[in-house]
């Protein structure tokens, strides 16, 4: 089976990029991250992983400055046998997607790729965009395959689910096919064809399911509290031995680079009339503030409140969109203080755990990071726990009594 001898990955320094390009190299490809971002080139060439993502440093150790190398320099490209595109794809301030950005890395891309190279894309993009970067190449003169073979991972899983989840692959030609399954049955067993046009989709539709599924929790979750009950217990009753309920995801700030954006870029693509994704945004990033409003029951004014965990999830330390930084604005107006904290995130404001729990009146877990999970608060503080987490390894007669903690 033909493998590339030089795979480049364009943004390969980045959450997506990086995880990809050490898979690929631990598989004895020689592989080049190009990037833009020298602090974190640095890093990746001296073996140190440039955020977290668990079992990656070690995998990367075995082979940087081997089969991989991160660089700035674009010259890497001219004798690439493949090039993957993962730079990010944000939405504009007015929270539609742009192309500027995709079109400005690819343009470079094109024009210093070989002849009869192959190009993926792997961001995840409005649907269309592969055709018009397809027309851009021939509009260009150059002879490059394209395909799109869109990125599915887990930041924290990426290790594991790059292999273990199939992967979905396009093109418009047979021959850039065929040069994107050889590619990626390099790491994965399964692939999956669909034209891209539908590989596009299938990627929004991922994302915006998964949005969706977090705002029925979010909505369902924000009823049972204001009725003053415990969510947990209803969600319990309802997922203990019951099948159909086994998609019911539990609550939390879902937040992040990729979840809104791309449930907006579905939205864009079908006319703004996407009402089940637009109201998943206003259930979601509305959550904080459904927080904050049950909290004024506490008289907030008064109070001094710390939120434990930063990052948009769990034992990360990615605090892109994350909503720990909306609800730490929400509170600022109406609270006396708060207090940032987490083990992860890097930010010159956040203090330590334990002067965030002693000074606190009123805690809120903003992530779920598994050393929160037993961590001890003194009974006279009010806890917020929208995840759910917090004590739950105790019995549940145990979780129960925490109610007494007034946990939302
Ligand atoms: N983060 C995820 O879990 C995830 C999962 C699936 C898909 N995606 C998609 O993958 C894409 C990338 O997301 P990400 O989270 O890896 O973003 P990221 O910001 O972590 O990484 C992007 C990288 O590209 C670099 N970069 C930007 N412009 C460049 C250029 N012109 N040339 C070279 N490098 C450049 C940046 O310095 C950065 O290191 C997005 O489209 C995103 O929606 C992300």
């Amino acid at each position: 089976m033909p493998i590339p001898k030089k795979l480049v990955i364009v943004g390969g320094c980045g959450h997506v990029g990086l995880p990809l390009g050490i898979v690929f190299a631990n598989r004895g490809i020689n592989v080049v991250l190009l990037d833009l971002d020298r602090t974190k080139i640095d890093m990746v060439n001296s073996g140190r992983m440039p955020f977290m993502e668990r079992s990656a440093e070690e995998l990367l150790r075995a082979v940087v400055g081997a089969t991989l190398t991160a660089t700035d320099d674009s010259f890497c490209l001219h004798d690439a046998n493949v090039a993957i595109a993962v730079v990010g794809t944000p939405v504009d301030e007015h929270l539609n997607p742009t192309v500027t950005e995709v079109y400005r890395s690819v343009d470079s891309v094109i024009d210093r790729l070989p002849e009869n190279a192959l190009l993926v894309l792997r961001s995840t993009v409005y649907p269309g965009v592969t055709k018009l970067v397809y027309e851009r190449v021939q509009n260009r003169g150059r002879r490059i395959h394209v395909a799109f073979c869109p990125e599915r991972i887990a930041e924290g899983k990426a290790m594991e689910e790059i292999s273990a989840l199939p992967q979905i692959i396009s093109a418009f030609e047979a021959e850039a096919l065929q040069r994107a399954r050889d590619l990626f049955a390099v790491v994965n067993d399964e692939l999956i064809e669909l034209s891209p046009l539908e590989a596009e989709l299938a990627k929004l539709f991922t994302n915006s399911w998964r949005y969706l599924n977090f705002a029925v929790s979010n909505q369902f979750y924000s009823i049972a509290e204001s009725y003053g009950l415990d969510f947990y217990r209803i969600y319990d009753a309802v997922t203990r031995r019951y099948p159909r309920m086994k998609s019911f995801a539990r609550a939390g700030f879902a937040a992040g680079p990729c979840l809104l954006k791309d449930t907006l870029q579905l939205s864009a693509f079908f006319g703004n009339h996407f009402f089940l994704g637009h109201a998943a945004m206003l259930v979601n990033e509305g959550l904080p503030n459904f927080v904050v409003a049950q909290l004024r029951q506490s008289s907030l004014g008064d109070k001094t409140v710390a939120i434990l965990g930063m990052a948009f999830k769990g034992d990360s330390d990615d605090k892109r969109e994350s909503l720990a930084y909306k609800l730490r604005k929400l509170l600022l107006l109406e609270s006396r203080e708060v207090l940032c904290s987490d083990p992860y995130v890097r930010d010159e404001n956040l203090v330590a755990l334990e002067e965030a729990v002693r000074r606190a009146d009123i805690v809120i877990f903003g992530a779920p990071h598994s050393v929160y999970q037993s961590l001890e608060i003194p009974p006279d503080k009010q806890v917020v726990d929208v995840w759910g987490f917090w004590q739950k390894q105790q019995a549940p007669e145990e979780a129960f009594a925490v109610a007494g903690h007034h946990t939302l």
